[in-house]
């Protein structure tokens, strides 16, 4: 099956009982038993849910994936797959992640115990170094956040499997439409779903996909016990949404190409980061390894002050956190979804407090452009 066809219909059989062709969510906490001591197949919603079950068979089939799980928000997906690594292990981090992976290993991994590495991973002897003995995985994002840069997924595996590293690549960018991790050779595909799965800015929530049983079961242990879950109705949601991810994936990326190809040729725009870029420097790794560029652009201003102003004067750009949304949104990655991250580490990452991070919505591109012309002209 095609990935428009998983999308609409895996998990999505109509209701048994009724024929609703679209199965009602099932807004229950507890399912009653056959009897005092015999089990049902369902017991308590924190443990599982039909409709959270209809969505990681959907999230599955679209990562070509034996298992995935949802959990309540995407760090929530992260703080699971934290956990993996115990006490004494070491997580490898790439050092170009967003910045709510970077205050979760900091200030919750490192003080239980776990080591974390920040590396570059795009550079093969900082990998090497910062893989010792103890290493339990490698964490890292492509396209990542807010960069946009690429790594070579299958390098990144190939070199993991040589030392017994796991792999989880953070998905949420490309979304599984652009890019399966596990058929890269990755151990876990994680998302926010607040992004792009759901993609309609009105819920948070987060999975992760694996084929491996053991890696399932510990996440699945760590959920059953923390109740980081998803609320069935949100599971619906986002069932609803996916049905459309692709044609919304589609258009997110047209128009962003437009976006990127105009700001690029803008004076006042020093620097434009979009995969899809003749000029960007993984270019080649990018398209071998995935099926388009996806929504996202980054871009620096003349100066902090030029970004804040160029922010406040966009009209049709929604000025929030986050991405993804059918609604075009930009932000300033230093003063929002990177503030946790120290400057000096964010200046080493080469993230400035002049770069722009703009989610490229589904609008009419024309307008877009309008609305970006018409405020850097205000600069
Ligand atoms: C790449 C990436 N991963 C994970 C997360 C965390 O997801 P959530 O906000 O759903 O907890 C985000 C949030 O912005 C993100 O951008």
């Amino acid at each position: 099956m095609k990935f428009s066809t998983k999308a609409l219909h895996v998990g999505q059989e109509p209701d048994p009982h009724t024929g609703a062709v679209v199965p009602p969510p099932y807004l229950v906490s507890i399912y009653e038993k056959p009897s005092a001591l015999e089990m049902n197949e369902y017991e308590y919603s924190r443990l599982d849910n039909p409709t959270r079950r209809s969505l990681e068979e959907n999230i599955a089939a679209l990562e070509n994936a034996k298992r995935a799980l949802s959990f309540g928000s995407g760090m929530a997906a992260i703080a699971a797959v934290a956990q993996l690594a115990k006490p004494g292990e070491r997580i490898v981090a790439a050092r170009n992640v967003y910045g709510g992976a970077y205050r979760y290993f900091e200030t919750v991994s490192k003080p239980a115990g776990v080591e974390i590495e920040w590396t570059d991973v795009n550079d093969d002897e900082a990998l090497e170094r910062a893989t010792t003995d103890n290493a339990k995985m490698i964490f890292f994002e492509t396209p990542s956040n807010p960069l946009l840069e690429i790594t070579d997924v299958r390098r990144v595996v190939e070199f993991a499997k040589s030392r017994g590293v796991l792999t989880v690549l953070d998905n949420t960018f490309a979304t599984p439409y652009l890019q399966n991790p596990l058929d890269l050779g990755a151990d876990v595909a994680l998302h926010s779903t607040t992004k792009y799965l759901n993609g309609h800015s009105d819920l948070l929530g987060g999975a992760a996909a694996t084929n491996d049983d053991e890696i399932a079961n510990v996440l699945w242990a760590h959920r059953a016990s923390a109740g980081a879950i998803p609320s069935a109705f949100d599971c619906w949601l986002t069932l609803r949404s996916i049905k459309t991810l692709s044609l919304r994936m589609e258009r997110h990326e047209s128009n962003a190409r437009k976006i990127a190809e105009f700001i690029a040729d803008q004076p006042k725009i020093e620097k434009t980061l979009y995969p899809g870029l003749p000029d960007h420097p993984r270019r080649e790794i990018g398209e071998r390894q995935s099926r388009g560029y996806g929504g996202m652009i980054s871009f620096e201003l003349a100066n902090k002050d030029a970004a804040v102003r160029f922010l406040d004067s966009l009209e049709l750009f929604v000025v929030a956190e986050s991405l993804g949304g059918v609604e075009s949104l930009i932000g300033l990655p230093w003063e929002m979804s990177h503030k946790t991250m120290p400057p000096e580490f964010k200046e080493k990452v080469g993230i400035t407090d002049r770069l722009v991070r703009m989610s490229v919505g589904i609008e009419d591109v024309e307008d877009l452009l309008a609305d970006i012309e018409r405020a850097l002209g205000r600069l």
